[in-house]
């Protein structure tokens, strides 16, 4: 579908690219389509189906990055850096929880389990965003995917529900911080999609279902549904929203039942 929107000689860090079901890679093709450059950050596990999906962007960059290695992330910004030199937008959509924290009681989560769920879901949005800073543009965007687990109990999502809420309260502190710059920053909560990262929640079919027969829409979204609002919160259209949590869900979280 085209919208209209043009994105000719704008660049965009693009975190979260597993699969062709991945929510980061209808982005990244939806802001491809709308002629901005992807510099894509990947972890080496997904790379056998990342690589195929290179070919159909225009011109991209991309290298390993884990965002719990330091040194793999400065080798991806310095590449980013002198390649790109400045950048527009900044897309994270990570996320990552012990499968055994994705399923049962929440109080059954340990320490660790705890600390790694924030780390790659929250925290690494603190990271990129710093690391990225220096090289946004004024009028630049920054989008994190989220779920209505950080502020509604959803059984089963529970660890990365906390995770969620801490990764929505950064998108607030974020955008005071770089609000002086123009540059906005913002969570889409998206419904369930049927991708590799929520094959680990034990749940899972059973929201699906939810959705169709509660949602006002009556159905389930699709990632696609999820990257036209990321190509408007990337476009001018969306100039004047910063900190926000933007629901693309079938409208399922304005239900009370
Ligand atoms: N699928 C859904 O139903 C849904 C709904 C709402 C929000 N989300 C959010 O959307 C985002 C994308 O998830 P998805 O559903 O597209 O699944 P996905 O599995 O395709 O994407 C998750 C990505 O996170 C990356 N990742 C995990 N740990 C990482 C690390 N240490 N360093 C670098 N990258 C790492 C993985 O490589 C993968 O590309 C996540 O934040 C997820 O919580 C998903």
């Amino acid at each position: 579908m085209s919208v209209g929107i043009d994105l000719k000689g704008k660049k965009a860090i693009v975190f979260g690219i597993a699969n062709d079901k991945s929510i980061a890679w209808h982005i990244a093709k939806r802001l491809d389509d709308a002629g901005c450059r992807i510099a894509a950050g990947y972890q080496e596990r997904v790379e056998p189906l990342f690589m195929p999906l290179m070919k159909e962007l225009h011109n991209p960059i991309y290298e390993k990055c884990d965002v719990v290695d330091d040194a793999s992330m400065d080798a991806f910004f310095k590449k980013v850096q002198e390649e790109f030199k400045e950048v527009d937008f900044l897309v994270h959509s990570i996320a990552f929880a012990k499968r055994e924290h994705l399923q049962g009681k929440f109080m059954d989560v340990d320490k660790r389990g705890y600390q790694v769920a924030h780390e790659v879901s929250a925290f690494s949005l603190v990271e990129l965003t710093r690391r990225a800073a220096p090289m946004l543009k004024k009028n630049g965007s920054i989008i994190a995917m989220t779920y209505l687990g950080s502020e509604k109990a959803v059984p089963g999502y529970n660890i990365m529900g906390v995770a969620k809420a801490a990764l929505e309260s950064c998108v607030r502190y974020l955008a005071v911080d770089l609000g002086e710059k123009q540059i906005r920053v913002n969570a889409i909560s998206a419904g369930p999609i049927a991708t590799l990262a929520a094959s680990g929640i034990a749940n899972f079919p059973e929201m699906l279902l939810n959705y169709v027969a509660k949602a006002p829409l009556k159905r389930n979204i699709t990632a696609d549904e999820v990257a036209d609002c990321a190509l408007f919160l990337c476009s001018d259209l969306s100039r004047a929203i910063t900190g926000q949590v933007i629901y693309v869900d079938a409208g399922y979280s304005a239900m009370g039942i």
